[in-house]
């Protein structure tokens, strides 16, 4: 048992300094006392290891982790941990999470251990790209002043065949989407190849494109292997594509970088997998934490959870998430950080997973105008189809910028009528 006095990583009364990068912890001990259990947290995603090392020298104590605002509760506690910036190789989200995130997770020292949330110093932060467009390029992009986006998943989410999955973009696209998007696990399977999928498919939304006069666009997901990831994104804009879709914890930061530092098209995140160490309150890491990594690595759409739909995720942690892709400046509560964006642009949030029309009021409620609405079920799954079902969502987004309720829009626009009484709305 160490003493006290030992705990060389824990130091109460440290001020971080601009150069430190923060994290806030939630740590549940195991079979030792909190600090103890800190301490081993800190050093293991620092400098040290299990024991002294007589290879050590002087000057690498001064990389060493502080662990400092320790609050101890009935058998958990949360702490900050400070790490001097030049612990990490600037510009790399793995080589951040290979630390902050790495070895720690495993350790017998803890029972649980939960990364809520990180602060970067400005000088790391300002080493990553950030979005290339983000909210505004968005919007200049397509033409959408101020109002949400309209967006679908070409649903059955796998299956359909090339032909048919174009046919159900364009009907989205004319019944009034902005934008289309691959599902997550859709790449390019027998049924649906890749290549054929994206000539296919933009060619139907350039088809869309000119017959409502609307900028359209299509999320095609390019996630694969980096060099064939790579080449889809080449072809995509070959074809006159504006975006790419990844899935950023299945295919992994690195593979999210390599995208963002080849492509100018825009990139749509989806977060598929990571319920898989989010959801545990006391073990794992939050969704705000993928979250800020997206906005660092750049990319320019990150589905965020609804607080309502099908997906886990309540109107707040949501809300906090959504101010943290949007805003410069994030102020801290009782598990998020204070950030200073800087430079680094905002990023559309995406509300995604069981909505439907009803849903509309309440998302644009919580989360403002500055989000991507998408529905799968809630636009293919309309009574009188893909085409309509699209009207419909496009129409709950119109009555809710005008300030009516959808019940009276829906009397004057039969297709929202449909919706509603298919579905229902929402109390909240
Ligand atoms: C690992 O990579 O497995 C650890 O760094 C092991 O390090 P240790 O032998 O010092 O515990
Ligand atoms: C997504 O990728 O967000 C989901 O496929 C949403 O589909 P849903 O609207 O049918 O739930
Ligand atoms: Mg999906």
């Amino acid at each position: 048992m160490v003493r006290e006095k030992e705990f060389a990583f824990i130091d109460q009364s440290y001020k971080p300094s601009r150069n430190d990068l923060i994290c806030l912890f939630k740590v549940t001990p195991n079979g030792m006392s909190l600090k103890e259990a800190i301490n081993n947290v800190a050093l293991e995603s620092s400098i040290g290891t299990w024991t002294p090392v007589s290879s050590n020298k002087k000057y690498v104590n001064k990389l060493g982790a502080k662990a400092f605002a320790i609050s101890e509760k009935r058998g958990y506690g949360w702490v900050k941990i400070a790490y001097p910036q030049d612990l990490f190789e600037f510009g790399s989200v793995p080589n951040i999470l290979s630390s902050i995130a790495g070895n720690v997770f495993g350790m017998k020292a803890i029972k649980g251990l939960r990364l809520e949330d990180i602060k970067f110093p400005q000088k790391l932060l300002k080493s990553f790209p950030g979005p290339r467009y983000g909210i505004e390029g968005y919007r200049k992009m397509m033409k959408i002043k101020d109002r949400p986006f309209v967006g679908t998943i070409v649903k059955p989410k796998l299956g359909l065949k090339t032909k048919d999955h174009a046919r159900v973009a364009y009907d989205s696209w004319v019944g009034g989407c902005d934008l289309v998007k691959d599902d997550e696990n859709l790449s390019s399977q027998k049924f649906n190849l890749f290549d054929k999928r994206a000539a296919k498919t933009l060619e139907m939304c350039d088809k869309a494109q000119e017959e409502t006069g609307d900028k359209k666009g299509y999320l095609i997901n390019v996630t694969a292997e980096a060099l064939e990831m790579l080449r889809r994104a080449d072809l995509a804009k070959e074809l006159g594509g504006k975006f790419v879709m990844h899935d950023i914890i299945t295919a992994g930061f690195s593979s999210l970088q390599t995208l963002r530092e080849n492509t100018t098209l825009g990139i749509h995140a989806h977060r598929a997998m990571h319920g898989a160490f989010t959801e545990n309150p006391n073990h794992g890491l939050s969704m705000m934490c993928v979250a800020d990594f997206s906005r660092v690595a750049g990319v320019d759409s990150l589905h965020i959870g609804t607080g309502i739909g099908k997906m886990k995720g309540g109107k707040e942690e949501v809300k906090e998430i959504d101010e943290e892709m949007e805003q410069r400046i994030v102020s801290k509560t009782k598990t998020r950080l204070d950030q200073n964006w800087s430079s680094i642009k905002p990023v559309f949030s995406v509300c995604s997973g069981g909505i439907y029309p009803g849903h509309v009021p309440y998302l644009m409620k919580n989360f403002g105008k500055d989000i991507i609405i998408q529905a799968g079920g809630g636009i293919h799954g309309h009574p009188k189809g893909t085409k309509t079902g699209a009207t419909a969502l496009r129409q709950a987004v119109d009555a809710t910028m005008k300030g009516e309720t959808l019940h009276e829009y829906g009397k004057t626009h039969e297709e929202l009528m449909e919706a509603m009484d298919s579905w229902g709305t929402v109390r909240f």
